[in-house]
């Protein structure tokens, strides 16, 4: 496959030739494993994977921008929209899972401080050395500042807590299996990552139970899947939910990814699946290229997310748009305020036509989100759109 892209130069190379034949070597072993391994791998193995060695990933210098990479404007509004709940806590946490660069915390921080709506503690869930410290370096003298703790923590806290639970582009980053539907008669295949000649290659199985009950489940459920139909279907979903819900006793959880119902998810016309590779801003398909130098991400299945939180008995209060949810957390007047005192006002514009275009992170970004413990609070209820009834 011919895809023009300059290739890893330097360490990224080195590094990427490293996993690369890690990824053979284990193959050779243990025989083809399923695209979560490599996922997980090609993402996370130790000082190899692509979030957990050293180079810039995000923003401008790296792969791809997140709604906190635009600039403050998303977490200021995101602010505005929290610090009724924090209000309503006493000694509140926030915890954030999978932080990226640490920039939404510092700007979350400083817009909340504001609204005199400190939490007593940030707790950054972050599993990646590296970004660990480019999270570090970012959140700087905050804590200090501001008389509050800002920690690390390896897992979600276990203990009980109270406060806000938020995930930015997280679940779309947790491994997915990759399957091929042969018809509901037949045995559902999946795609696997194997060896032939020194390279890695995709090749088919017969899906295991667990991945097969899952599929035929789903193909009932959407609208006549033609034969060959692929998709992915992310086993680690319900444990992560259950494990990052697990502590919260009052409060709010909030999950911003891309992706969709159930239905438009796996929409038979979407016949090769979500799954896409980012490098250096460009997006493509070939997930096995530079294993560890590129970004690779699956689309989040919504109804998926929203069932895993009933499982452990948290209800979701609100599914909509990214765009909703900003005009509900009052995106108007952080924009008014923002543009009235910026020196680029221009650059200002951009982020909230980013943050809102449809077609853009305006629709293609959704917000699930869910009041835990009974918490009175109004949280959402300015969103004009609120499409739950659609998971
Ligand atoms: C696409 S980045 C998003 C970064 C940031 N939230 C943002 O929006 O800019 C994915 C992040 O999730 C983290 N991550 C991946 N798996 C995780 C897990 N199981 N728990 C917590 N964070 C995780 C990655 O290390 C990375 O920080």
């Amino acid at each position: 496959m011919s895809l023009d892209l300059p290739p890893p130069e330097g360490e990224l190379a080195a590094l990427s030739a490293q996993l690369h034949q890690l990824l053979l070597d284990v193959i050779e072993r243990d025989g083809a494993i399923g695209f979560d391994r490599y996922m997980q791998m090609a993402l996370y193995q130790p000082g190899l994977g692509y979030y957990s060695a050293g180079a810039v990933k995000l923003g401008a210098d790296g792969d791809f921008i997140t709604a906190s990479e635009l600039g403050p404007l998303y977490a200021t509004t995101v602010a505005q929209g929290l610090a009724p709940v924090l209000e309503k806590l006493e000694r509140p946490d926030i915890v954030e899972l999978g932080g990226g660069s640490g920039v939404f915390c510092r700007d979350l921080l400083q817009a909340l401080h504001k609204h005199g709506a400190l939490p007593a503690r940030y707790r950054m869930v972050e599993p990646n050395a590296s970004l660990r410290h480019a999270q570090t370096e970012t959140v700087g003298g905050l804590a200090e500042q501001y008389g509050m703790i800002i920690e690390w923590l390896d897992q979600p806290p276990t203990e009980h807590w109270n406060g806000v639970l938020f995930a930015n582009e997280v679940a779309d980053a947790l491994p997915v299996k990759r399957f091929r539907f042969n018809g509901v008669e037949a045995a559902v295949s999946e795609i696997v990552v194997d060896a032939q000649a020194g390279q890695l290659v995709l090749a088919e199985r017969p899906a295991g139970a667990a991945l097969q009950q899952a599929v035929l489940a789903l193909a009932e459920h959407c609208v006549a899947w033609p034969i060959g139909f692929e998709g992915e279907w992310c086993p680690s979903l319900q444990p992560w939910v259950a494990s990052v819900l697990s502590g919260l006793r009052h409060g709010v959880a909030l999950f911003v990814d891309y992706g969709d119902a159930q239905g438009q998810h796996y929409h038979r016309q979407r016949s090769e699946g979500t799954l896409r590779c980012f490098y250096r801003h460009r997006v493509h398909g070939d997930a096995l290229l530079w294993p560890g130098a590129q970004d690779l991400t699956a689309s989040v299945d919504f109804t998926a997310l929203a069932q895993a939180l009933d499982a452990v008995g948290v209800t979701p209060s609100l599914y909509c748009t990214q765009a909703a949810f900003l005009l509900g957390c009052g995106i108007e007047a952080a924009f008014e305020n923002a543009y009235a005192s910026a020196e680029q006002p221009y650059a200002v514009a951009q982020q909230a036509r980013s943050l809102l275009t449809p077609g853009q992170m305006g629709d293609v970004f959704k917000v699930l989100a869910a009041t835990v413990g009974g918490l009175s609070t109004d949280f959402g209820a300015h969103v004009e759109d609120n499409h739950l009834a659609a998971l």
